[in-house]
């Protein structure tokens, strides 16, 4: 399919990069760090949006980090050749989706440093930057995991940002956000009505973001009902009915391997608590995502390293290793230490770089200089003695003989010149 710029330019599409419910996205031909949207249903989407959102440039908007592009901002409307809007232009972002934070194995190969106090930290950036959006007016509306790009230093970029609510300075209009991630939904928002959304409904979806990110990826409102006759019910029913472990853990049958609510520090868990338990009926008694942000950045201090394996770290009142623990009960090691193979209970992905894979001592990256093979045989001198003539040889003293001889008869020689001359 080719798609134009609005000035007739056309924009050469290339490897998909990924897709969802509304569009594919592309990278592009000719520019690398670009990448195209576009619509599955082009008919629900307007020309007036994009631009309307291209005008509120995020570029004042700060994230954590000064140099880190935290949104997949749109750039450019893309039209057909009727000049129909099919999609737009945006930052390509390289990452993984937060998702793979969740799961042992693929973080491994997600991040540089995979620990839980890397978790804890891009809990936080997820929190700032939803904090930062709130600030500027706008709601994300579909915060979901799969929304969010990871890098492999942890820092966090928003995609889907065309779905976003916001307001039209030009104008005043407000542009509804018309998609929903169910999982991370606030219930007031699961009849599906599209209503003028308030930042504590993205607040609700990220105090289950921050407690999955904790959790090693257990949504808490997921699980089997502890009642064996009742039917398994979806994370969206179980948010409407406040069905979470946070506030009933009785609700859900206890898996063995389970996380104990205890990996939450104190703080986190009243955060949740509140959010989950008053915040469910009111939204205005949800925590902000400035609340979580702060509070994360103050876990972050309280974190205690293990002395078996530097990653693993926990909340400074557990008191001893978490993970040390799990990995001694036979639930694996969540976070392997480098080089130390034995720790892995769970299966190394084939996909593992080889630098973490490699057994230690490693072996050399180029290989070493090959010393010249030995002779088995005498080696031959390097440079042959002449030959000697046989016959021709005298003995030592001969030698010494002579140069007496010589001597004398020079001696000899020169006195009778001597005395002729006198
Ligand atoms: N700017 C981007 N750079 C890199 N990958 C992206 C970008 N935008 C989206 N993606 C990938 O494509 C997937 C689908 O994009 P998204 O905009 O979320 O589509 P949908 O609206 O259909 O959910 C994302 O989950 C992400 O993996
Ligand atoms: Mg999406």
């Amino acid at each position: 399919m080719t798609v134009y710029l609005p000035g007739g330019r056309v924009i050469t599409l290339d490897a998909p990069l990924g897709g969802g419910a509304e569009g594919k996205i592309f990278r592009l031909a000719e520019t690398p760090d670009l990448c195209a949207k576009v619509y599955l249903d082009p008919e629900r989407y307007t020309t007036e949006r994009l631009v309307a959102m291209m005008a509120a440039a995020p570029s004042r908007w700060r994230g954590d980090h000064g140099e880190h592009m935290h949104l997949a901002w749109p750039r450019e409307v893309l039209e057909d050749r009727n000049g129909q809007t099919r999609g737009f232009l945006m930052p390509l972002v390289e990452g993984a989706p937060l998702t793979h934070l969740f799961d042992p194995r693929k973080r491994l190969t997600a991040v540089d440093t995979p620990t839980w106090r890397l978790v804890v930290t891009v809990a936080a950036r997820v929190a700032r930057l939803l904090a930062m959006l709130h600030d500027a007016g706008v709601v994300m509306g579909d915060l979901s995991p799969t929304n969010v790009v990871l890098s492999r230093t942890g820092h966090v970029t928003l995609v889907d940002c065309d779905t976003v609510q916001f307001t039209d300075a030009k104008t005043g209009e407000v542009h509804r956000c018309t998609k929903l991630t169910p999982e991370y939904a606030a219930p007031e928002l699961s009849s599906g009505q599209a209503v003028e959304l308030r930042p504590s409904q993205d607040d609700f979806g990220l105090a289950i973001l921050v407690c999955q990110l904790l959790m090693e990826g257990e949504h808490p409102f997921e699980g089997v009902p502890a009642d064996a006759t009742a039917p398994e019910g979806t994370a969206a029913d179980n948010i409407r009915l406040q069905n979470n472990r946070i506030l009933f853990p009785e609700r859900f049958t206890a898996l063995a391997d389970g996380m104990p609510l205890n990996v939450l520090p104190p703080r986190v868990l009243e955060l949740a608590r509140a959010c989950f338990g008053e915040g469910h009926r009111d939204p205005a008694a949800r925590p902000s995502a400035s609340d979580w942000a702060e509070t994360l950045d103050q876990v972050g201090f309280q974190l205690m390293g293990c002395r078996h394996n530097e990653n693993h770290t926990y909340h400074r009142t557990l008191g001893s290793c978490l993970w040390c623990a799990r990995r001694d009960a036979g639930h694996g090691d969540h976070f392997p230490a480098l080089g130390v193979p034995d720790v892995v209970a769970l299966p190394i992905p084939a996909s593992l770089p080889a630098a973490r894979t490699v057994p230690w001592p490693r072996p050399p990256v180029s290989p070493a200089p090959q010393s010249p093979p030995q002779p088995t045989y005498p080696a031959p001198a390097a440079t042959p003695a002449p030959p000697v003539k046989k016959g021709t040889e005298l003995p030592e003293w001969a030698t010494t003989v002579a140069a007496i001889v010589a001597a004398i008869v020079v001696l000899v020689i020169i006195s009778a010149i001597v005395s002729a001359l006198l």
